[in-house]
């Protein structure tokens, strides 16, 4: 069976005011709405791996709508408009279709390497000297289910390394910022800043489950108790009973502290340097993550990006 070919993808949409044209996208949100003067629309988020965009099916068309529900990839006739200055698509038909190539609709980073990652994730671990984190992190790193979900889940679904091994991405993006406060600092313990940066955020692969697409769902885990507790719940659970109190306590602090606030979801905030690298590590892989997305989904002459509320602002393109 010949798999169907994606005509437009999301990214290059968002640069086309006008265009009018069919692709194929995947669902990821679907709500049923009414107008004003009580008619029924739809509003929805199609996902390719170059981005999302929201759409809209007016009344009209509704009886063109053969199917197609969260987490199933449809084809679409569209045209692309504004909505409040950000591209959006107005629907005229929508079938579902299946003989597709599941790795166009999973959102994805041209520059960011998988197997890349993996190597450079070795080197890191193989740095670690210690006896105890080193076998914390290799109880966790030869675990197969584990290594696989570490290495191909996207860090979150929408803010920041929202696509297909952003989790390992960012985690190695905040030992790298953190390896630079430390050369800065050396005597801080690095092995212990490599190992809280790369299980920080572990509870991740807890708090929510992917389908094969990458659509995102919330765990009853996640949603009860959050990646933050989360994840040290589970570095706990593989804690040798031989690692001294005090590096079990720094560690589960760097993990516990991350996000830095209490209103940020931190239970406690950075006590130690240690922690204090990690939560600004975090901090910076994200905002710099966010500012590349912004500008990627930037359409060509903008001199600024859309307003982002994590950033707090737009970002200037000259
Ligand atoms: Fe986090
Ligand atoms: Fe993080």
């Amino acid at each position: 069976m010949t798999l169907m070919e994606k005509e437009f993808y999301v990214t290059d949409i968002k640069r086309s005011i006008g265009l009018t044209g069919e692709s194929t996208f995947l669902i990821v949100e679907k709500e049923e709405k009414l107008t004003k003067a009580d008619k029924p629309y739809l509003i929805l988020t199609l996902r390719d791996k170059t981005g999302d965009i929201k759409a809209k099916v007016w009344s009209d068309s509704l009886s063109q709508v053969l199917g197609g529900n969260v987490g199933d990839v449809v084809k679409v006739s569209f045209e692309v408009g504004e909505y409040r200055d950000i591209a959006e698509l107005t629907v005229s038909q929508m079938t579902p279709v299946s003989n597709i190539n599941e790795s166009d609709y999973q959102l994805a980073r041209d520059d960011v390497d998988g197997a890349q990652l993996e190597i450079n994730l070795a080197k890191w671990v193989d740095a670690v000297r210690d006896f105890h984190l080193r076998n914390l992190l290799e109880s966790f790193l030869n675990d197969e289910d584990f290594f696989r979900l570490y290495t191909t889940y996207p860090a979150g679904e929408r803010i920041h390394h929202a696509y297909r091994h952003g989790l390992l991405q960012h985690s190695l993006e905040v030992v790298n910022i953190a390896d630079g406060l430390y050369q800065l600092n050396p005597d801080m313990h690095r092995d212990l800043l490599v190992t809280g940066g790369l299980l920080h955020d572990i509870g991740k692969i807890y708090e929510y489950t992917q389908d094969p697409l990458g659509v995102i769902g919330w765990t009853v885990e996640g949603r009860l108790l959050g990646h933050v507790v989360l994840g040290w719940m589970k570095i706990h659970h593989r804690i040798s009973k031989e690692m001294p109190e005090n590096l079990v306590n720094k560690l589960g602090h760097i993990v516990l502290s991350h996000q830095s606030k209490l209103e940020y979801g931190s239970p406690v905030i950075p006590k130690t340097r240690e922690a204090l690298a990690i939560a600004f590590s975090d901090k910076a892989s994200m905002d710099f993550d966010i500012a590349k997305s912004l500008r990627l989904d930037s359409k060509d002459g903008d001199a600024f990006t859309e307003y982002n509320r994590y950033l707090g602002t737009d970002m200037y393109l000259g």
